[in-house]
């Protein structure tokens, strides 16, 4: 028993040196997007409270975040994340890819899967109220008719 605690021990201290590269950018990764899709200040505080910590280039880091595998899990959390939706890279987007970032955020907020629930858990100020919801939804519809493809939904 104390063979297998010591080794568990020592696996543990051994994954502490494998640390994931962060998700880090102190410039004005997000300029390119405010611009265009101009957020009312509500919802850009929803955007700051709920999304950018996984759908931007800059992730506000709890101290948690330095323990393996806890560092792993989130490191690939934003992965995946911002090869859906990063909305630091806007810019790089075509009008036709825009309408479908739009679209797809629509949904996901519709149908409240994001953010994440794994998320809220431990951020109870990213939790979206039915207003915010209301909110976001409204800026959103409104911005996709910018990128003129299709009628708008609803
Ligand atoms: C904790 C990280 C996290 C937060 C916070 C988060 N997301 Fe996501 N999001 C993800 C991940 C991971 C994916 C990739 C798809 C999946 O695994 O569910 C994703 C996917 C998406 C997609 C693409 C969905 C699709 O159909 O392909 C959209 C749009 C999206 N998120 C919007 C948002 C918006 C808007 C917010 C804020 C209200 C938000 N996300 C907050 C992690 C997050």
């Amino acid at each position: 028993m104390k063979k297998i605690a010591k080794l568990l021990l020592l696996l543990f201290i051994t994954i502490q040196f494998f640390r994931p590269e962060k998700n880090i950018n102190q410039g004005n990764h997000l300029a390119g997007f405010i611009n265009e899709t101009n957020p009312p200040e509500n919802v850009k505080t929803i955007l700051t409270h709920s999304c950018y910590d996984c759908h931007s280039n800059n992730t506000e880091y709890p101290w948690y975040n330095n323990i393996a595998p806890v560092s792993w899990w989130l490191s690939e959390h934003v992965k995946d994340a911002k090869a859906d939706l990063n909305l630091s890279d806007w810019d790089n987007y075509t009008k036709r890819q825009k309408n479908h970032k739009l679209e797809e955020l629509i949904e996901v907020i519709e149908e409240a899967e994001m953010p994440l629930k794994e998320y809220t858990w431990v951020h109870q100020e990213a939790r979206l109220s039915p207003e915010q919801r209301e909110a976001i939804l409204e800026w959103a519809r409104r911005t996709k008719a910018l990128y003129g493809l299709g009628p708008l939904p609803r």
